[in-house]
């Protein structure tokens, strides 16, 4: 007998109100805009301005999710909220975000950290909530939430970004079964980005990252492969799906992912090989990066937001196709695993798709861009914001300062 199947039931994005285009960031900083353009991948990056936070991203992507899939916050059992950006060093933003959603006093609620990695190990370790029967009946709500600052001027500056995931895991899922047999790991200590505690900031070796984000690709495929590569080939995979901390990166990731398949281009036909790369990049990965490219990094939720975007095109014959993920947090831990899209998938394509919300983004000119930067250096210690300065009047949830060290949040 077939198990349960179990995976994504529902999804939905929230991120900031505004936006900078790399090409304005690329005149500001003498750089040609070719680079940022194509040879990072990248278009646009959602800026979050001090009022938005962790905290109203999540929760926001939260109540979409679970309006836009009509699902009962009573049904919710666990919530886990990915981030490697909270709002404070005990108290997870899950538990606003449990408030804030009106969610159950017996739904337990945390928060995972392993930089990018941490919403993947949310989603993993729900599907196993469920598979092991403690669900009885429930589902678990994922929320990855992040602001990715590297700061001014710096080379990290042009793949910031900002925004929450929420995914609601659940046995028999409308959107995404996950293939919890052909889920591999790899974790391994490396200094490739880091935020130490007195830093608003992230520090990066930007090329030594890649190189390890690479690395635990390798691993977590063979762990995931476990000595069968057919079981996990992608010339028979609708698409492969990776963490994109610019889009570029993800070209990278899938030129490992055929050199791991097909032996290293040094090793073979360079000119074979290009093709096969160019062909297949084409139909399994670039089609989906369209999302990634105009938000940015959003750290946890970038994995997830390619899915989005996969989804939402709205196409029935990808519905019973396989497809990988891979996830990759610096430190470093990474996932490499299969997923189907279920029967049916199609259908939600309008209710997860973002772009409503992002044709109202406000785009900030560098002046206004760099005045957001520095504000937001002391915002936790802030007393009063008001997020109307900033232009943020639509009846959003804000975080409005902090009085007698306590975060607090209203409506606009
Ligand atoms: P850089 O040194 O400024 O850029 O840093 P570069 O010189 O390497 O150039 C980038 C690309 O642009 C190159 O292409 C150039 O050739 C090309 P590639 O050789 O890589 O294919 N280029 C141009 N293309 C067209 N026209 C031009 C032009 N000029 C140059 N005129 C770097 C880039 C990504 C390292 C930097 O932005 C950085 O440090 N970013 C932050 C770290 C990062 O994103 N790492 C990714 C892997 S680690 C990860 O994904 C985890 C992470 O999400 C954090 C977490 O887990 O929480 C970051």
């Amino acid at each position: 007998m077939q198990p349960t199947p179990i995976g994504i039931d529902a999804l939905a994005f929230a991120g900031p109100a505004h936006f900078l285009e790399m090409t304005d960031l690329a005149a500001a900083r003498g750089v040609d805009p070719g680079k940022y353009l194509h040879g990072l991948g990248q278009k646009q990056m959602a800026i979050a301005t001090p009022c938005e936070d962790t905290v109203t991203m999540a929760a926001e992507a939260g109540r979409r999710a679970l309006e836009a899939f009509d699902i009962d916050p009573a049904q919710i059992g666990t919530l886990i909220v990915g981030t490697e950006t909270g709002v404070d060093h005990s108290k997870p933003v899950a538990v606003y975000v449990h408030e804030l959603l009106g969610l159950a006093r017996n739904c337990r609620t945390f928060e995972t950290k392993h930089a990018c990695y941490g919403a993947m190990a949310g989603l993993t370790s729900s599907a196993d909530w469920i598979a092991a029967g403690r669900a009885r009946g429930r589902k678990a709500l994922v929320i990855a939430s992040d602001i990715a600052r590297y700061g001014l001027n710096t080379p990290g500056e042009p793949t910031q970004g900002a925004g929450a995931v929420a995914m609601v895991v659940a046995d028999r899922p409308r959107l995404l079964e996950i293939d919890r047999a052909r889920c591999g790991d790899y974790t391994r200590q490396v200094m490739d980005f880091w935020r130490p505690l007195y830093s608003k900031y992230a520090f990066a070796d930007g090329h030594y990252s890649i190189q390890c984000y690479l690395d635990a690709l390798e691993g977590a495929w063979h762990d995931a492969a476990d000595g069968d590569p057919e079981a996990l080939a992608s010339d028979r995979l609708a698409a492969c799906l990776y963490h994109v901390p610019f889009v570029k990166m993800a070209r990278k990731a899938h030129q490992k992912l055929l050199e791991i398949e097909h032996g290293d281009a040094a090793a073979t036909d360079q000119t074979e090989a290009r093709a096969r790369l160019d062909a297949s990049f084409a139909g399994k990965v670039a089609p989906w990066l369209e999302l990634n490219a105009t938000v940015g990094n959003i750290y946890t939720g970038s994995l997830f937001l390619a899915l989005i975007d996969l989804l939402r095109h709205g196409r029935a014959d990808l519905e019973g196709r396989e497809l990988s993920l891979f996830s990759y947090g610096s430190g470093c831990g990474a996932t490499f695993c299969l997923g189907r899209v279920a029967e049916g998938a199609s259908r939600h394509a309008a209710a997860l798709d973002p772009q409503p919300q992002l044709d109202v983004r406000r785009r900030l000119d560098i002046a206004a861009y760099e005045r957001i930067m520095d504000l937001s250096e002391d915002v936790d210690t802030v007393p009063e914001l008001d997020p109307a300065s900033y232009g943020l009047d639509g009846g959003g949830l804000y975080y409005v300062g902090t009085r007698e060290h306590v975060r607090r949040y209203a409506r606009a």
